[in-house]
């Protein structure tokens, strides 16, 4: 078989992978295990891809060196995205929070990025055997549809994400490359996951499955304002979801229900118009049914509104303000959507992705220790690091 020597290897056609082909010039091979290209692309976004934010900014991203992602994210901007979005007249619309979702479906964003890098080869079903580097190319020995094939090259991308849906033939192929040059890893964790609790409160998060309430979500310092969910294995919705990344174990999370409501004000303004009314009752109004029931009767909440003291509302609002809930752990890798953590910064260019400790390695997308938030966050980092290294190839 051939032993084919080109400028560039990029391995992974992920949503990294492919972008830096686009913008990598002549002679690059991409080379990836799964059967088609940009499988996480086509499964996002519930089929539709939220493939950028218009608020990403550095802030909306994790990392060991907050300002790493700084450089990239602006030469490569939410904006340049659209621009190419527009090019290929994909039609979208901003679903909320500046999420910018496909009108129709995933595959027209995997299609632009594939007549995008229609200069470069494409190897599906290829895996990597074994890594080497000769002081001036990367020798790389793969398995190719069955067969062994060698490929030389000056550079070499390594795009192939974290270990997040391992389904979905996610693996830490990445990290070892990375390591075996010398590299350093942050932790890894799962994160944008859904978070699981005790046998007994699982009990009792079952028992409201499929109920969702608009929340202030508070960990460790970061709080999100959006709907959390309960489903028959613990808390997921976006707000737990965001505050995932931020979480430890052992921690608790404050949750705030309804903070678009003076809840106090709420409580005592229904007192005053209907004092004969329920406490359950109008809880139930402020919150799902549901909801309101289960927390009066794990608050032992009796008797009427007009029963109820200026302090005894008072509390009652200070309780639904803060609500400690303490998970236990997270669904895990299985289905996080990211991965936190991963090759650590500290020897890689902001500007170029380019290894400092071996010329011509590069880091991209979610392989590095860069996270960002739910909302589409995440592509814009593969886009906007992959633009970065493709432009310095
Ligand atoms: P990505 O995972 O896309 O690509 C890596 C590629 O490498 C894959 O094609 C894989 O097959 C290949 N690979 C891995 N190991 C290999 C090996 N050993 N040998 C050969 N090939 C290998 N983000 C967002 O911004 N908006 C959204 O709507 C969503 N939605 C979403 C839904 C779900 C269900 C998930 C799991 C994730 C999201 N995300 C998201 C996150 C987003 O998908 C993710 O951050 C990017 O795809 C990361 O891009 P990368 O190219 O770095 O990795």
């Amino acid at each position: 078989m051939a032993q084919p020597d080109v400028t560039t290897l990029i391995l992974g056609a992920g949503a990294a992978g492919m972008m830096c082909a686009a913008h990598a010039g002549a002679g690059v091979i991409v080379i990836d295990h799964a059967r088609a290209p940009g499988e996480k692309i086509r499964i996002s976004g519930g089929g539709r891809c939220n493939f950028t934010n218009l608020h990403a900014a550095p802030e909306n991203f994790l990392s060991e060196n907050p300002h790493f992602c700084k450089s990239a994210l602006a030469r490569y901007t939410q904006w340049d995205f659209l621009d190419l979005v527009a090019r290929h007249r994909i039609p979208w619309h901003e679903k909320t929070l500046g999420q910018l979702f496909c009108d129709r479906s995933a595959k027209d964003i995997i299609a632009m990025l594939r007549a995008e890098m229609a200069a470069a080869e494409l190897w599906l079903e290829t895996s990597v055997d074994e890594i080497g580097h000769d002081g001036t190319r990367f020798r790389a020995r793969l398995t190719r549809e069955g067969r062994p094939v060698t490929v030389t090259a000056r550079h070499l991308v390594l795009a192939t994400g974290g270990k997040s849906i391992p389904k979905m033939g996610a693996t830490g192929l990445a990290y070892d490359i990375a390591r075996q040059f010398g590299h350093g890893l942050t932790e890894t964790r799962p994160a944008l996951v859904p978070l699981t609790f005790d046998e007994a409160q699982k009990a009792v998060f079952a028992g409201l499955a499929g109920t969702a309430v608009d929340t202030r979500i508070a960990c460790n310092g970061t709080a999100f304002d959006e709907a959390m969910l309960f489903t028959h294995r613990g808390l997921s919705g976006p707000a737990v979801l965001q505050v995932s990344s931020y979480w430890r174990e052992g921690d608790a999370l404050h949750v705030r229900l309804r903070p678009d409501l003076d809840l106090y004000a709420q409580l005592r303004a229904r007192r005053t118009e209907a004092g004969a009314k329920a406490v359950t009752t109008a809880l139930a109004e402020i919150l799902p049914k549901k909801l309101a029931q289960h927390l009066a009767a794990a608050w032992g909440l009796q008797g009427t509104l007009a029963d109820q003291s200026d302090a005894a509302l008072r509390a009652l609002a200070d309780r639904l303000a803060d609500w400690t809930l303490t998970p236990t752990s997270s669904e895990g890798y299985r289905t996080a959507e990211v991965t936190l953590g991963g090759v650590a910064t500290d020897r890689v260019s902001s500007r170029t992705m380019e290894s400092a400790l071996v010329p011509g390695l590069f880091v991209i997308g979610e392989a590095l220790d860069v996270t960002g938030w739910l909302g589409g966050y995440n592509f814009q980092w593969a886009w906007s690091s992959a633009v970065a290294a493709g432009r310095a190839i």
